[in-house]
């Protein structure tokens, strides 16, 4: 049994994405008292690293910063940081809401920077638990394990009175398929393709219909000449994401009150109508791009893309010199093989889940008749009497506070929300007498 005193802090934040950045942000300007923690796996902010390609955009105006939202003076903002840069007024001239993720990339690590102090890189939290043994009466904190190299035995001993979890999206696969030497998840596409010798490489082939597809297909066909890809999509070509201003409206942060305490019909409908401002989409200025590159190589007989429609990539077999794959076309409801060097699979993500690094003490944590567990609005987990510290999600809400969950436009509302969830349940002790 463990017996070292762990270090005691009211805020640890797991995971150093722009939704705990945003958090550290919203601290920070509130100048709590609190004393607060963020681990971070990784060393040093980096945001879906894989994916961060030259010419790829932000999903979003560059208002739905870290803090505008919520404080539209803020030193952390945007535009604060295009001001520093001394960049501001062409930005403006530029005339384009929205930024590439490069850029935006560099802002993060500015903002990251001015709140390093709340951070520890290379960090991984592996467990959180009951403190053991713990007084008898509700928990009023949990520990944490953290794997830190800096620390005696490279484990760090943490104690928190709110653990605020932002692990982020999670790499999803289609079903039977493993990664391998030569089959990527679109979440690792750079690292992968640095490694790879590009020179040998004749035909790639990408699975899926969204974003992610979309960019990877055109980056490939941007990047590495000799190529020829071929897009194995779901449906008849890409639709495109919905960024219309009605539809935008479900980013909006009163959309999350909304859903919140919406019916299941409702939340069913919002789903319904609007899963395609998001999920399996691709933005207009890609898709047309795409068009226009497929139009080009059909009429100069290239035979560099080739788009295979109503298609699902349903096994692969993976030798030492090239790769079957086994797509099964609903056009003809035919199955048929594809050889090719590498298969990047841009199948999406599943939502961030907390049960692992939970652990046991998920016991502790309510669920819903479908198993999700039971969120109050301020993000909080609703759990059993035996704690009353707080344990606070950044994504994994789609269920109870919809499609923003897993995004950036809502970040700087909801972090302002769990900041102050947080000061309020501590006043509330203090006024109660249970802590001093
Ligand atoms: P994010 O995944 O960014 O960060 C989680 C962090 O936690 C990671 O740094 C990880 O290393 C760390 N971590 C995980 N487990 C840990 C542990 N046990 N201990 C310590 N650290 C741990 N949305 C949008 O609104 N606009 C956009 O333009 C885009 N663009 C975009 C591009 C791509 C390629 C993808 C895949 C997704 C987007 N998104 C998006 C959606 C995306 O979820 C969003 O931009 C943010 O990354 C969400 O930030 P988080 O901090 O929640 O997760
Ligand atoms: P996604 O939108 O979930 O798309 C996954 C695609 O893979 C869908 O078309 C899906 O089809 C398809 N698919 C799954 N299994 C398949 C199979 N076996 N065979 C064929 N197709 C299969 O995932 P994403 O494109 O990674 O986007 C995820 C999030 O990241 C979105 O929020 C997106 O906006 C964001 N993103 C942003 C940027 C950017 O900011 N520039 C870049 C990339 C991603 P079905 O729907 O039919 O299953």
């Amino acid at each position: 049994m463990e017996t070292r005193e762990p270090e005691m802090y009211d805020v640890v934040g797991i995971g150093f994405g722009p939704s705990n950045l945003s958090l550290a942000v919203a601290l920070e300007e509130q100048r709590t008292p609190l004393k607060t923690v963020f681990f971070e796996r990784r060393p040093s902010i980096s945001w879906h690293p894989g994916m961060l390609m030259s010419g790829a955009k932000m999903q979003v105006s560059f208002l739905k910063d870290l803090a505008t939202f919520r404080n539209p003076v803020s030193e952390f903002s945007f535009v604060s940081y295009l001001h520093e840069m001394g960049r501001l007024a062409r930005f403006v001239n530029n005339q384009d809401f929205f930024p590439s993720r490069q850029e935006f990339h560099a802002y993060l690590e500015w903002a990251g920077a001015k709140v390093a102090h709340r951070v520890t890189y290379n960090a991984q939290v592996t467990a959180v638990r009951l403190p053991e043994p713990h007084a008898s009466g509700p928990a009023d904190h949990l520990r944490l394990e953290v794997t830190d190299p800096r620390s005696t035995g490279g484990t760090r001993l943490v104690g928190a009175r709110n653990v605020v979890i932002s692990t982020g999206l999670v790499p999803r696969m289609p079903p039977g398929i493993e990664r391998g030497e030569s089959v990527w998840h679109s979440s690792e596409f750079l690292h992968r393709l640095k490694e790879r010798d590009t020179d040998g490489l004749r035909r790639v082939a990408v699975v899926g219909a969204g974003q992610s597809a979309a960019e990877i297909v055109r980056y490939l066909h941007d990047n590495v000449p000799g190529v020829s890809v071929s897009a194995i999509l779901p449906s008849y070509g890409y639709s495109i994401a919905d960024n219309t201003p009605f539809a935008n409206q479900v980013f909006d942060p009163d959309a999350a009150d909304e859903f919140y305490r919406g019916s299941h019909r409702s939340k069913e409908a919002i789903w319904h109508y609007h899963k395609n401002t998001n999920y399996s989409v691709v933005d207009n200025e890609v898709l047309s791009d795409l068009y226009q590159r497929a139009y080009a190589d059909e009429v100069g007989n290239e035979g560099r893309l080739d788009f295979i429609n109503l298609a699902r990539v349903v096994d692969v077999k993976q030798g030492p010199n090239d790769t079957r794959v086994t797509v099964h076309s609903l056009a003809g409801e035919e199955s048929y093989d594809l050889d090719v060097d590498v298969l990047v699979c841009a199948t999406g993500y599943d939502p961030m889940d907390p049960t692992e690094i939970l652990g046991d003490l998920g016991a502790h944590c309510l669920q819903d008749d479908e198993d999700r567990y039971r969120v109050t609005r301020d993000y909080r987990l609703v759990t059993t009497d035996a704690l009353r510290c707080g344990i606070y999600l950044q994504g994994g809400t789609e269920h109870t506070h919809g499609l923003s969950s897993s995004l950036l436009s809502n970040l700087a509302v909801r972090s302002g929300e769990i900041a102050s969830s947080i000061l309020d349940s501590r006043v509330a002790e203090e006024e109660m007498g249970i802590r001093v």
